[in-house]
Protein backbone atom coordinates (compact mmCIF):
# COMPACT_ATOMS: atom_id res chain seq x y z
CA UNK A 1 0.00 0.00 0.00
CA UNK A 2 1.27 3.45 -0.80
CA UNK A 3 -0.17 5.90 1.13
CA UNK A 4 -1.75 9.27 -1.39
CA UNK A 5 -2.38 12.90 0.01
CA UNK A 6 -5.50 14.31 -2.17
CA UNK A 7 -4.34 18.13 -2.48
CA UNK A 8 -6.89 21.51 -1.72
CA UNK A 9 -8.11 22.26 -4.96
CA UNK A 10 -9.13 25.18 -7.27
CA UNK A 11 -12.78 25.57 -8.82
CA UNK A 12 -13.92 22.42 -10.38
CA UNK A 13 -15.50 23.74 -14.19
CA UNK A 14 -15.65 22.59 -18.18
CA UNK A 15 -17.08 19.21 -19.02
CA UNK A 16 -16.14 16.09 -18.20
CA UNK A 17 -17.14 12.21 -18.69
CA UNK A 18 -17.30 9.71 -15.99
CA UNK A 19 -16.79 5.87 -17.07
CA UNK A 20 -19.95 3.52 -17.48
CA UNK A 21 -22.14 2.09 -14.89
CA UNK A 22 -20.99 -0.30 -12.77
CA UNK A 23 -24.56 -1.81 -12.12
CA UNK A 24 -25.26 -2.14 -15.75
CA UNK A 25 -21.46 -3.05 -17.18
CA UNK A 26 -22.08 -6.16 -14.89
CA UNK A 27 -25.02 -7.16 -15.91
CA UNK A 28 -24.64 -6.81 -19.46
CA UNK A 29 -21.81 -9.04 -19.46
CA UNK A 30 -23.59 -11.57 -17.89
CA UNK A 31 -26.66 -11.56 -20.12
CA UNK A 32 -24.37 -11.22 -23.31
CA UNK A 33 -22.80 -14.76 -22.08
CA UNK A 34 -26.53 -16.51 -21.77
CA UNK A 35 -27.40 -15.42 -25.01
CA UNK A 36 -26.88 -17.17 -28.18
CA UNK A 37 -24.27 -14.87 -30.45
CA UNK A 38 -22.68 -11.98 -30.11
CA UNK A 39 -23.46 -8.97 -27.96
CA UNK A 40 -21.70 -5.87 -28.13
CA UNK A 41 -21.42 -3.21 -25.32
CA UNK A 42 -20.17 0.28 -25.62
CA UNK A 43 -19.18 2.44 -22.43
CA UNK A 44 -17.98 -0.36 -20.51
CA UNK A 45 -16.82 0.25 -17.11
CA UNK A 46 -13.04 -1.13 -17.20
CA UNK A 47 -13.02 -0.98 -13.61
CA UNK A 48 -11.29 -4.50 -11.52
CA UNK A 49 -15.01 -5.08 -10.29
CA UNK A 50 -16.52 -5.81 -14.06
CA UNK A 51 -13.07 -7.41 -15.51
CA UNK A 52 -13.72 -10.22 -11.99
CA UNK A 53 -17.13 -10.58 -13.74
CA UNK A 54 -15.31 -10.61 -17.67
CA UNK A 55 -13.30 -12.95 -16.38
CA UNK A 56 -15.59 -15.31 -14.54
CA UNK A 57 -17.90 -15.71 -17.75
CA UNK A 58 -14.62 -16.45 -19.67
CA UNK A 59 -13.95 -19.11 -17.36
CA UNK A 60 -17.40 -20.53 -17.49
CA UNK A 61 -17.28 -20.90 -21.41
CA UNK A 62 -18.08 -17.13 -22.84
CA UNK A 63 -16.09 -15.10 -24.87
CA UNK A 64 -15.51 -11.70 -23.47
CA UNK A 65 -13.26 -9.58 -25.38
CA UNK A 66 -12.26 -5.96 -26.04
CA UNK A 67 -11.59 -4.97 -29.45
CA UNK A 68 -9.68 -1.53 -30.71
CA UNK A 69 -12.01 0.81 -30.34
CA UNK A 70 -13.49 0.00 -27.22
CA UNK A 71 -16.47 -1.85 -27.77
CA UNK A 72 -16.40 -5.39 -25.91
CA UNK A 73 -17.86 -8.56 -27.53
CA UNK A 74 -19.67 -11.01 -25.97
CA UNK A 75 -20.18 -14.41 -27.56
CA UNK A 76 -22.72 -15.88 -25.29
CA UNK A 77 -22.86 -19.57 -24.49
CA UNK A 78 -26.85 -20.05 -24.32
CA UNK A 79 -29.28 -20.01 -21.20
CA UNK A 80 -28.36 -23.54 -19.05
CA UNK A 81 -24.69 -23.51 -21.05
CA UNK A 82 -22.40 -22.25 -18.45
CA UNK A 83 -19.60 -24.61 -18.16
CA UNK A 84 -18.06 -26.31 -15.05
CA UNK A 85 -15.29 -24.02 -14.18
CA UNK A 86 -11.78 -24.95 -13.88
CA UNK A 87 -10.47 -23.00 -10.90
CA UNK A 88 -11.80 -20.92 -8.47
CA UNK A 89 -13.72 -17.53 -9.41
CA UNK A 90 -11.78 -15.01 -8.06
CA UNK A 91 -14.05 -11.82 -7.56
CA UNK A 92 -11.87 -9.88 -5.97
CA UNK A 93 -13.49 -6.90 -4.29
CA UNK A 94 -16.60 -7.51 -6.24
CA UNK A 95 -19.59 -8.11 -3.79
CA UNK A 96 -21.81 -7.79 -6.93
CA UNK A 97 -20.06 -9.78 -9.14
CA UNK A 98 -20.17 -12.73 -5.91
CA UNK A 99 -23.87 -12.53 -5.58
CA UNK A 100 -25.14 -12.01 -8.77
CA UNK A 101 -22.98 -15.10 -10.60
CA UNK A 102 -23.68 -17.15 -7.43
CA UNK A 103 -27.77 -16.42 -8.76
CA UNK A 104 -26.65 -16.77 -12.17
CA UNK A 105 -24.67 -20.56 -11.25
CA UNK A 106 -27.75 -21.69 -8.90
CA UNK A 107 -30.01 -22.86 -11.56
CA UNK A 108 -26.70 -24.96 -13.62
CA UNK A 109 -25.35 -28.02 -12.79
CA UNK A 110 -22.30 -26.89 -11.60
CA UNK A 111 -19.82 -27.01 -8.97
CA UNK A 112 -17.94 -23.32 -8.13
CA UNK A 113 -15.92 -21.76 -5.76
CA UNK A 114 -15.98 -18.20 -4.86
CA UNK A 115 -13.02 -16.29 -3.43
CA UNK A 116 -12.45 -12.69 -2.94
CA UNK A 117 -10.34 -10.10 -1.40
CA UNK A 118 -10.12 -9.45 3.07
CA UNK A 119 -13.15 -6.99 2.52
CA UNK A 120 -15.12 -9.07 0.28
CA UNK A 121 -14.31 -11.87 2.88
CA UNK A 122 -16.42 -10.24 5.43
CA UNK A 123 -19.77 -9.83 3.82
CA UNK A 124 -22.58 -11.30 4.31
CA UNK A 125 -23.75 -14.02 1.77
CA UNK A 126 -26.40 -15.52 3.70
CA UNK A 127 -28.88 -12.91 2.02
CA UNK A 128 -28.51 -14.62 -1.18
CA UNK A 129 -27.74 -18.65 0.27
CA UNK A 130 -31.57 -18.33 1.78
CA UNK A 131 -33.40 -18.07 -1.39
CA UNK A 132 -31.08 -19.63 -3.58
CA UNK A 133 -31.26 -22.70 -1.87
CA UNK A 134 -35.14 -22.27 -1.85
CA UNK A 135 -34.05 -22.88 -5.57
CA UNK A 136 -32.29 -26.04 -5.01
CA UNK A 137 -28.04 -24.66 -5.15
CA UNK A 138 -26.18 -26.42 -2.08
CA UNK A 139 -23.58 -24.16 -0.16
CA UNK A 140 -20.32 -24.63 2.45
CA UNK A 141 -19.51 -21.64 2.99
CA UNK A 142 -17.08 -20.35 5.52
CA UNK A 143 -17.91 -19.45 9.26
CA UNK A 144 -20.27 -16.81 9.25
CA UNK A 145 -21.45 -17.10 5.78
CA UNK A 146 -18.99 -15.89 4.13
CA UNK A 147 -16.44 -16.26 1.57
CA UNK A 148 -14.23 -18.84 0.62
CA UNK A 149 -17.57 -20.65 -0.41
CA UNK A 150 -18.02 -23.29 -2.27
CA UNK A 151 -21.18 -24.15 -4.09
CA UNK A 152 -23.14 -26.75 -6.14
CA UNK A 153 -26.04 -25.57 -8.51
CA UNK A 154 -29.41 -27.07 -8.41
CA UNK A 155 -29.59 -30.39 -10.95
CA UNK A 156 -33.39 -29.62 -11.47
CA UNK A 157 -34.11 -25.96 -10.21
CA UNK A 158 -37.28 -25.11 -8.57
CA UNK A 159 -38.97 -21.82 -9.11
CA UNK A 160 -40.04 -19.67 -5.94
CA UNK A 161 -41.95 -16.91 -4.95
CA UNK A 162 -39.34 -14.25 -2.46
CA UNK A 163 -40.15 -11.22 -0.51
CA UNK A 164 -36.87 -9.66 -0.33
CA UNK A 165 -36.19 -9.00 3.73
CA UNK A 166 -33.75 -6.65 2.77
CA UNK A 167 -33.87 -3.82 0.44
CA UNK A 168 -31.37 -5.30 -2.17
CA UNK A 169 -30.75 -5.12 -5.73
CA UNK A 170 -28.26 -7.88 -5.68
CA UNK A 171 -30.28 -10.37 -3.71
CA UNK A 172 -33.40 -9.33 -6.24
CA UNK A 173 -30.86 -9.71 -9.46
CA UNK A 174 -29.78 -13.10 -8.08
CA UNK A 175 -33.07 -14.98 -7.56
CA UNK A 176 -34.00 -13.46 -11.21
CA UNK A 177 -30.49 -14.47 -12.60
CA UNK A 178 -31.23 -17.93 -11.39
CA UNK A 179 -35.10 -17.90 -12.77
CA UNK A 180 -33.43 -17.91 -15.86
CA UNK A 181 -32.79 -21.57 -16.61
CA UNK A 182 -35.76 -22.18 -13.65
CA UNK A 183 -38.57 -23.93 -14.91
CA UNK A 184 -41.61 -22.43 -14.40
CA UNK A 185 -42.04 -18.38 -13.14
CA UNK A 186 -39.88 -17.47 -10.49
CA UNK A 187 -41.40 -14.18 -8.36
CA UNK A 188 -39.24 -11.77 -6.29
CA UNK A 189 -41.75 -9.41 -4.14
CA UNK A 190 -39.47 -6.30 -3.50
CA UNK A 191 -41.67 -4.20 -0.30
CA UNK A 192 -39.14 -1.38 -1.19
CA UNK A 193 -37.74 -0.17 -4.54
CA UNK A 194 -34.34 -0.87 -5.45
CA UNK A 195 -32.11 -0.65 -8.58
CA UNK A 196 -33.91 -1.84 -11.73
CA UNK A 197 -31.29 -2.37 -14.00
CA UNK A 198 -31.65 -6.11 -14.01
CA UNK A 199 -35.38 -6.10 -14.83
CA UNK A 200 -35.21 -3.24 -17.59
CA UNK A 201 -31.87 -5.20 -18.97
CA UNK A 202 -33.09 -8.92 -18.97
CA UNK A 203 -36.49 -7.26 -21.02
CA UNK A 204 -33.85 -5.94 -23.04
CA UNK A 205 -32.88 -9.03 -23.97
CA UNK A 206 -36.17 -10.58 -24.57
CA UNK A 207 -36.55 -12.41 -21.17
CA UNK A 208 -40.18 -12.77 -20.21
CA UNK A 209 -40.20 -10.26 -17.30
CA UNK A 210 -43.08 -8.51 -15.67
CA UNK A 211 -43.54 -5.86 -13.18
CA UNK A 212 -46.91 -5.23 -11.34
CA UNK A 213 -47.16 -2.64 -8.63
CA UNK A 214 -48.96 -4.48 -5.93
CA UNK A 215 -50.46 -2.15 -2.61
CA UNK A 216 -47.24 0.00 -3.13
CA UNK A 217 -44.89 -3.27 -3.72
CA UNK A 218 -43.46 -4.42 -6.84
CA UNK A 219 -44.06 -8.06 -7.79
CA UNK A 220 -40.85 -8.89 -10.26
CA UNK A 221 -42.40 -12.33 -12.31
CA UNK A 222 -40.01 -14.05 -14.85
CA UNK A 223 -40.78 -17.22 -17.19
CA UNK A 224 -37.42 -19.03 -17.39
CA UNK A 225 -35.96 -21.14 -19.78
CA UNK A 226 -36.71 -18.50 -22.88
CA UNK A 227 -33.60 -17.84 -24.99
CA UNK A 228 -32.10 -14.31 -24.40
CA UNK A 229 -31.16 -12.78 -27.84
CA UNK A 230 -27.82 -11.00 -27.82
CA UNK A 231 -27.80 -6.99 -27.68
CA UNK A 232 -26.36 -4.02 -29.15
CA UNK A 233 -25.99 -1.52 -26.33
CA UNK A 234 -24.67 1.36 -24.61
CA UNK A 235 -23.98 1.69 -20.99
CA UNK A 236 -24.84 4.99 -19.57
CA UNK A 237 -22.11 6.87 -17.09
CA UNK A 238 -22.48 6.12 -13.52
CA UNK A 239 -24.14 8.32 -11.32
CA UNK A 240 -22.38 7.05 -8.33
CA UNK A 241 -19.21 8.52 -9.97
CA UNK A 242 -20.41 11.26 -11.01
CA UNK A 243 -21.36 12.22 -7.42
CA UNK A 244 -17.97 12.38 -5.98
CA UNK A 245 -17.88 15.31 -8.64
CA UNK A 246 -21.18 16.75 -7.86
CA UNK A 247 -20.55 17.34 -4.87
CA UNK A 248 -16.99 18.37 -5.10
CA UNK A 249 -18.10 21.18 -7.36
CA UNK A 250 -21.36 21.71 -4.69
CA UNK A 251 -18.83 22.63 -2.33
CA UNK A 252 -14.95 24.50 -4.12
CA UNK A 253 -16.26 28.38 -4.06
CA UNK A 254 -16.35 29.50 -7.92
CA UNK A 255 -16.71 25.72 -9.43
CA UNK A 256 -19.28 25.50 -12.22
CA UNK A 257 -19.11 21.93 -14.07
CA UNK A 258 -20.65 19.82 -16.44
CA UNK A 259 -20.84 15.81 -16.23
CA UNK A 260 -21.60 14.69 -19.39
CA UNK A 261 -23.90 11.58 -19.99
CA UNK A 262 -24.95 10.70 -16.29
CA UNK A 263 -27.50 7.95 -15.91
CA UNK A 264 -30.70 9.10 -13.88
CA UNK A 265 -32.76 6.20 -13.36
CA UNK A 266 -34.86 7.36 -11.07
CA UNK A 267 -33.97 4.51 -8.65
CA UNK A 268 -30.35 5.80 -8.55
CA UNK A 269 -30.61 9.86 -8.34
CA UNK A 270 -31.18 10.15 -4.78
CA UNK A 271 -28.10 11.63 -4.09
CA UNK A 272 -28.73 14.64 -6.79
CA UNK A 273 -32.16 14.81 -5.44
CA UNK A 274 -30.74 15.10 -1.62
CA UNK A 275 -28.11 17.38 -2.54
CA UNK A 276 -31.18 19.93 -4.55
CA UNK A 277 -33.14 19.83 -1.11
CA UNK A 278 -29.84 20.98 0.68
CA UNK A 279 -29.27 23.84 -1.40
CA UNK A 280 -27.36 22.69 -4.37
CA UNK A 281 -27.00 23.99 -7.56
CA UNK A 282 -28.04 21.41 -10.40
CA UNK A 283 -29.43 21.31 -14.11
CA UNK A 284 -29.89 18.25 -16.28
CA UNK A 285 -29.55 19.02 -19.12
CA UNK A 286 -30.49 17.27 -22.47
CA UNK A 287 -32.09 14.76 -20.73
CA UNK A 288 -32.33 11.55 -22.93
CA UNK A 289 -32.49 7.75 -22.97
CA UNK A 290 -29.40 5.64 -23.50
CA UNK A 291 -29.66 2.11 -23.61
CA UNK A 292 -32.92 2.04 -21.68
CA UNK A 293 -32.03 4.33 -18.67
CA UNK A 294 -33.03 8.05 -18.29
CA UNK A 295 -28.96 9.70 -19.29
CA UNK A 296 -28.84 13.53 -18.99
CA UNK A 297 -25.66 15.93 -18.75
CA UNK A 298 -25.61 17.72 -15.37
CA UNK A 299 -25.02 21.13 -14.53
CA UNK A 300 -23.16 21.72 -10.81
CA UNK A 301 -22.46 25.21 -9.61
CA UNK A 302 -20.99 25.89 -6.25
CA UNK A 303 -23.89 26.60 -3.86
CA UNK A 304 -23.98 27.12 0.02
CA UNK A 305 -25.47 24.10 1.19
CA UNK A 306 -27.63 23.54 4.62
CA UNK A 307 -27.99 20.80 6.43
CA UNK A 308 -30.82 18.39 6.62
CA UNK A 309 -32.68 15.79 8.00
CA UNK A 310 -32.50 13.11 5.10
CA UNK A 311 -35.47 10.99 4.74
CA UNK A 312 -34.41 7.27 5.17
CA UNK A 313 -36.73 6.46 2.35
CA UNK A 314 -34.23 7.83 -0.36
CA UNK A 315 -31.38 5.56 1.12
CA UNK A 316 -32.45 2.64 -1.27
CA UNK A 317 -31.76 5.04 -4.16
CA UNK A 318 -28.30 6.89 -2.86
CA UNK A 319 -26.92 3.45 -0.93
CA UNK A 320 -23.78 4.02 -2.50
CA UNK A 321 -23.70 7.56 -2.33
CA UNK A 322 -23.87 8.18 1.38
CA UNK A 323 -19.81 8.31 2.08
CA UNK A 324 -19.56 11.49 -0.22
CA UNK A 325 -23.02 13.01 1.06
CA UNK A 326 -21.48 12.85 4.54
CA UNK A 327 -18.39 15.18 3.05
CA UNK A 328 -21.26 17.48 1.95
CA UNK A 329 -22.94 17.40 5.11
CA UNK A 330 -19.29 18.58 6.73
CA UNK A 331 -19.36 21.66 4.66
CA UNK A 332 -23.02 22.80 5.43
CA UNK A 333 -24.16 25.13 7.30
CA UNK A 334 -26.17 23.70 10.48
CA UNK A 335 -26.58 19.77 11.28
CA UNK A 336 -27.31 16.84 8.93
CA UNK A 337 -28.94 14.04 10.21
CA UNK A 338 -29.31 10.61 9.00
CA UNK A 339 -30.71 7.35 9.91
CA UNK A 340 -32.00 4.21 8.65
CA UNK A 341 -28.70 3.25 6.98
CA UNK A 342 -27.44 -0.13 8.84
CA UNK A 343 -26.89 -1.59 5.52
CA UNK A 344 -23.83 1.16 5.05
CA UNK A 345 -22.16 -1.43 7.76
CA UNK A 346 -22.13 -4.65 5.54
CA UNK A 347 -20.36 -2.64 2.29
CA UNK A 348 -16.97 -2.98 1.17
CA UNK A 349 -16.18 -1.54 4.39
CA UNK A 350 -18.69 -0.31 7.06
CA UNK A 351 -19.06 2.73 6.36
CA UNK A 352 -20.76 4.17 9.25
CA UNK A 353 -18.03 4.08 11.57
CA UNK A 354 -15.07 4.37 8.38
CA UNK A 355 -16.66 7.98 7.47
CA UNK A 356 -17.22 9.27 11.15
CA UNK A 357 -13.60 8.44 11.34
CA UNK A 358 -12.32 9.70 8.48
CA UNK A 359 -14.40 12.55 9.03
CA UNK A 360 -13.20 13.38 12.66
CA UNK A 361 -9.55 12.63 11.77
CA UNK A 362 -9.19 15.73 9.58
CA UNK A 363 -11.77 18.19 11.59
CA UNK A 364 -14.99 17.46 11.10
CA UNK A 365 -17.64 17.06 13.58
CA UNK A 366 -19.53 13.92 13.69
CA UNK A 367 -21.30 11.76 15.31
CA UNK A 368 -21.94 8.01 15.06
CA UNK A 369 -25.55 6.19 16.17
CA UNK A 370 -26.26 2.69 15.23
CA UNK A 371 -28.18 3.32 12.13
CA UNK A 372 -26.59 6.68 10.60
CA UNK A 373 -24.40 9.86 11.49
CA UNK A 374 -24.97 13.14 12.78
CA UNK A 375 -22.53 16.01 11.30
CA UNK A 376 -22.37 19.40 12.02
CA UNK A 377 -21.31 21.72 9.59
CA UNK A 378 -18.62 23.94 9.19
CA UNK A 379 -21.17 26.39 7.43
CA UNK A 380 -18.44 26.57 4.37
CA UNK A 381 -15.16 27.05 5.90
CA UNK A 382 -12.38 24.52 4.78
CA UNK A 383 -11.55 21.15 7.15
CA UNK A 384 -8.12 21.26 8.83
CA UNK A 385 -7.08 18.01 6.73
CA UNK A 386 -4.93 15.62 7.70
CA UNK A 387 -4.92 11.98 7.97
CA UNK A 388 -3.72 9.19 7.22
CA UNK A 389 -7.26 8.35 6.91
CA UNK A 390 -8.03 3.52 6.77
CA UNK A 391 -9.63 3.37 3.21
CA UNK A 392 -9.99 -0.05 4.20
CA UNK A 393 -10.25 -1.15 0.61
CA UNK A 394 -13.47 0.23 -0.13
CA UNK A 395 -12.87 2.98 -3.01
CA UNK A 396 -15.53 4.73 -1.72
CA UNK A 397 -13.84 6.23 1.10
CA UNK A 398 -11.02 6.49 -0.86
CA UNK A 399 -12.74 9.02 -3.33
CA UNK A 400 -14.96 10.55 -0.42
CA UNK A 401 -11.59 11.52 0.74
CA UNK A 402 -10.27 12.66 -2.41
CA UNK A 403 -13.32 15.38 -2.40
CA UNK A 404 -12.56 16.42 1.38
CA UNK A 405 -8.98 17.17 0.00
CA UNK A 406 -10.88 19.65 -2.49
CA UNK A 407 -11.72 21.69 0.50
CA UNK A 408 -8.44 21.27 3.16
CA UNK A 409 -6.43 23.64 4.67
CA UNK A 410 -3.39 20.81 3.92
CA UNK A 411 -4.78 18.04 2.18
CA UNK A 412 -5.93 14.90 3.30
CA UNK A 413 -3.72 12.10 3.29
CA UNK A 414 -5.33 8.17 2.76
CA UNK A 415 -3.38 4.78 3.27
CA UNK A 416 -3.76 4.39 -0.35
CA UNK A 417 -5.69 5.12 -3.26
CA UNK A 418 -5.30 1.77 -5.06
CA UNK A 419 -8.88 0.58 -4.25
CA UNK A 420 -10.02 3.25 -6.42
CA UNK A 421 -9.49 1.44 -9.30
CA UNK A 422 -12.37 -1.35 -8.74
CA UNK A 423 -14.96 1.00 -9.87
CA UNK A 424 -13.53 4.26 -11.48
CA UNK A 425 -9.93 4.17 -13.00
CA UNK A 426 -8.89 7.36 -14.46
CA UNK A 427 -10.66 9.31 -11.84
CA UNK A 428 -7.14 11.05 -10.06
CA UNK A 429 -6.74 12.20 -13.91
CA UNK A 430 -10.15 13.56 -14.12
CA UNK A 431 -10.35 15.77 -10.79
CA UNK A 432 -6.99 16.99 -11.71
CA UNK A 433 -8.16 18.33 -15.06
CA UNK A 434 -11.68 19.41 -13.79
CA UNK A 435 -9.45 21.45 -11.21
CA UNK A 436 -6.97 22.83 -13.67
C1 LIG B 1 -25.68 -3.12 -6.54
C2 LIG B 1 -26.56 -3.06 -5.49
C3 LIG B 1 -26.25 -2.40 -4.21
C4 LIG B 1 -25.04 -1.47 -4.32
C5 LIG B 1 -23.92 -2.10 -5.08
C6 LIG B 1 -24.35 -2.48 -6.48
C7 LIG B 1 -26.08 -3.81 -7.78
O1 LIG B 1 -25.96 -3.39 -3.25
O2 LIG B 1 -24.60 -1.09 -3.04
O3 LIG B 1 -22.82 -1.20 -5.18
O4 LIG B 1 -25.40 -3.64 -8.82
O5 LIG B 1 -27.09 -4.53 -7.75
P1 LIG B 1 -27.12 -4.12 -2.36
O6 LIG B 1 -27.91 -4.98 -3.25
O7 LIG B 1 -26.34 -4.89 -1.33
O8 LIG B 1 -27.91 -3.00 -1.77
Amino acid sequence: MTAHRFLPSGPLTGRIRVPGDKSISHRAIMLGALAVGETRISGLLEGEDVLATAAAMRAMGAAVDRSDDGTWLVRGVGVGGLLQPAGALDMGNSGTSTRLLMGLLASHAITAVFTGDASLSRRPMGRVIDPLSEIGATFTPSPGGTLPLMMEGAETPVPITYRLPVASAQVKSAILLAGLNTPGITTVIEPVPTRDHSERMLKGFGADIEVEEVGGERHIRLRGEADLKPQTLTVPGDPSSAAFFAVAASIVPGSDLVIENVGLNPTRDGIYRVLEQMGANIERLETREVGGEPVADVRVRHASLTGIDVDPAVAPSMIDEFPVLFVAAALANGTTRTSGLEELRVKESDRLTAMADALRLIGANVEEAEDGLTIHGTGGATLPGGGPVATQLDHRIAMSMAVAGCVSENGVEVDSAEPIATSFPGFLDLLKEAAS
